[in-house]
């Protein structure tokens, strides 16, 4: 079994798909690459502004033509926004050449962990707990159908999580290749 091209990260705000990414790419010896943050790059100013000035319409837009140029690029780990699986045309480019990974968190943590946060315009208001019920509603199921791998995220640190993939991705990593011919050479 060898590894996939590339590596796609989908799941809910608050799922810690930038920070299991980054951990997982520099894992496997692949690319990190932040599908939000690069938008940002490209357009020199974060999502709520974005979001103010085109509305959710324009940062969708914005989204599927940076989900489009990113899955061209091979050996990379790709962290995609919360709401990529929302319009159709992405999903084909999603899988293209990709396992797809579901990083599934409940309500609670997705809560704990977007508290304090004002980057995401979907959440600056009076009950962002419900908001974040009603969109798990209609997506938990899109990002279900999509991936090739559902992972709990629950109580779990990143660590394990990201252990946890690299053995169900593939046990033979680059490190643990790099182990076994170390501990091989060793045994000469
Ligand atoms: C969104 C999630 C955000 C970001 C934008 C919209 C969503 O990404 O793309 O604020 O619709 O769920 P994260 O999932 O990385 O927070």
């Amino acid at each position: 079994m060898s590894l996939p091209k590339r590596v796609v990260l989908v799941g809910p705000m608050g799922a810690g798909k930038s920070t299991i990414g980054r951990m997982l790419a520099k894992e496997l010896g692949y690319r990190f690459l932040d599908s939000d943050r690069i938008i940002e790059e490209r357009c020199g100013a974060n999502i709520p502004w974005i979001f103010d000035v085109e509305g959710e319409d324009g940062f969708r837009l914005r989204e599927t033509a940076m989900l489009d140029e990113l899955s061209r690029e091979v050996n990379t780990v790709l962290a995609t926004g919360g709401g990529a699986v929302m319009r159709q045309e992405n999903h084909p480019i999603l899988k293209r050449d990709a396992t797809v990974i579901y990083l599934k968190t409940s309500i609670e943590q997705q809560v704990e962990r977007t508290r304090k946060d004002r980057n995401r315009p979907l959440l600056q208001n009076d009950d962002p707990e419900a908001v974040l019920r009603k969109l798990f509603s209609i997506r938990d199921p899109l990002y279900s159908s999509l991936a090739d791998i559902i992972m709990y995220t629950d109580r779990k640190s990143p660590r394990l999580v990201v252990r946890q993939l690299v053995n169900r991705l593939n046990p033979k990593t680059p490190r643990h290749k790099r182990q076994i011919r170390k501990e091989g050479r060793n045994h000469v």
